[in-house]
C-alpha cells in the first residue's frame, strides 16, 4: 500500500509522513512547495513537486507510483487571508480537491483522508463540540473545508471510495526541531516571536465570557495528530466503504492566558502579557469532544501542552 501525501512538505504533512514511515507504511509526497519545504521530506521518500490543480500530473504520479491511498493536506490555511482572497481559497482548496478526487476515482484508489478543521464549526455555542454540532463556518477558509468535506463524502458514496474527514483543533509542537512550524500565524509562535523581541506577548481580548476572560482552545500535539492520520488510514484500508468525520483534539480547554503563562515558565521568560483589542471573528471557546475517535479508532492524545511548548520552542530557537 502506497500513500500519496499531498502537502507532505508542510508542517503537519511532514509529521504525517514521518508517522506513516514509523508505522511501516510507504509514502510519496506531492507538494507545490509554495509553503512546504523540500528538506522536511525524509530521504527515501519520493517528492513530486506539483499543484493539486494539475490533474494530468496527479494522474501520472498516482499511476507511476502505484498509489493506493491518499492523505490530502495540501491547502491554503490562513483564516485572515481567506477573507481577503476568497476566490484564491476556493480555487486552491475546493477546485484543488475536486481535481485530486477526479484523478483518485479514475485510478481506482481505495482510500482518501481529508484534512479538515475545527473552523467548520465557526462560533460553537457548546462546552464540547461534537461532530454533530452544527457547522456554521465564519470565514472563507472554514467554508472551503466544509464544502471539501461534502465533496469527499459525496464522492465516497457515489464511487465506493473509503473516506474520512479529520477536523483538527489547535495544532502545536514538533517531533523534531527540523519539522517545527515556520509560520508565525498561531498563538504559540506569535508568543515566541514577541519574547524573542523582548516584547510582551499579546492577549487578544480579556473580556470574553470565560473563566479568566481570555479565549479557550483545545491544543493538540502535532505528533498525536499525525498518529491519528495513521489510525484513520488503516481503518479505511481495512474497511472498504468507510465514511468517517472525526474531531482531533484532547477535550481539554486551555485559555490564552494559561498558554502564555506556560510558555513564559517553560522558556524562562518573565514578561507579563499585555491585553490588546479582541481579534475580530474569534470565538470565546472551541473545545473538542474527542469521544468519537476514541470509540471508532481507539485513538487518544498522548501529549499535553508542556510537550507542545517545549518541542515548538526547540524548533524556534534552532532556526534563529
Ligand atoms: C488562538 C487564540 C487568539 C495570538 C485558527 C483557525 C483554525 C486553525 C488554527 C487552520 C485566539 C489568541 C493569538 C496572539 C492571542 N487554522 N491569540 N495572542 O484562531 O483558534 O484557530 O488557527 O488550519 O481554523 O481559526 O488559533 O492560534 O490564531 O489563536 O491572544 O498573539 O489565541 O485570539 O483566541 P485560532 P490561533
Amino acid at each position: 500500500m502506497t500513500w500519496l501525501i499531498t502537502g507532505g512538505a508542510g508542517y503537519i504533512g511532514a509529521h504525517v509522513v514521518r508517522a506513516m514511515l514509523d508505522a511501516g507504511e510507504e509514502a510519496v509526497v506531492y507538494d507545490d512547495l509554495s509553503t512546504g519545504i523540500a528538506e522536511r521530506v525524509p530521504e527515501g521518500v519520493p517528492l513530486e513537486i506539483g499543484s493539486t490543480l494539475d490533474g494530468e500530473r496527479l494522474a501520472r504520479v498516482i499511476g507511476d507510483r502505484g498509489v493506493t491511498g491518499v492523505v490530502h493536506l495540501a491547502a491554503k490555511k490562513q483564516v485572515g487571508e481567506s477573507v481577503e482572497l476568497p476566490l484564491h481559497y476556493y480555487r486552491e482548496n475546493v477546485e484543488g480537491l475536486r481535481t485530486l478526487l477526479s484523478a483518485v476515482t479514475d485510478a481506482g484508489v481505495a482510500s482518501f483522508v481529508f484534512s479538515s478543521s475545527a473552523a467548520v464549526y465557526g462560533m460553537p455555542d457548546v462546552a464540547l463540540v461534537t461532530e454533530d454540532t452544527p457547522c456554521l463556518p465564519m470565514s472563507p477558509y472554514g467554508e472551503t473545508k466544509l464544502v471539501g468535506e461534502w465533496l469527499v463524502r459525496a464522492t465516497g458514496r457515489a464511487t465506493g471510495l473509503s473516506t474520512a474527514s479529520l477536523r483538527y483543533f489547535n495544532v502545536a509542537g514538533a517531533a523534531t526541531p527540523e519539522l517545527a512550524d515556520t509560520g508565525v500565524f498561531n498563538l504559540v509562535p506569535m508568543v515566541f516571536e514577541k519574547l524573542s523581541e523582548n516584547a510582551p506577548p499579546r492577549v487578544f481580548g480579556a473580556d470574553y465570557p470565560t473563566p479568566d476572560g481570555t479565549c479557550v482552545r483545545d491544543y493538540i500535539h502535532v505528533v498525536d495528530l499525525a498518529e491519528a492520520h495513521v489510525a484513520t488510514a488503516r481503518r479505511l484500508r481495512e474497511t472498504p466503504g468507510t465514511d468517517l468525520t472525526l474531531n482531533i483534539g484532547r477535550g481539554d480547554g486551555v485559555s490564552v492566558r494559561e498558554m502564555i503563562d506556560r510558555v513564559n515558565a517553560l522558556t524562562g521568560h518573565t514578561l507579563p502579557p499585555v491585553v490588546v483589542d479582541r481579534r475580530p471573528g474569534d470565538p470565546a471557546r472551541v473545545v473538542a469532544s474527542a469521544d468519537r475517535i476514541a470509540t471508532e479508532l481507539g485513538w487518544r492524545a498522548r501529549y499535553g501542552v508542556e510537550d507542545m511548548i517545549t518541542s515548538a520552542w526547540a524548533g524556534w530557537t534552532k532556526r534563529r
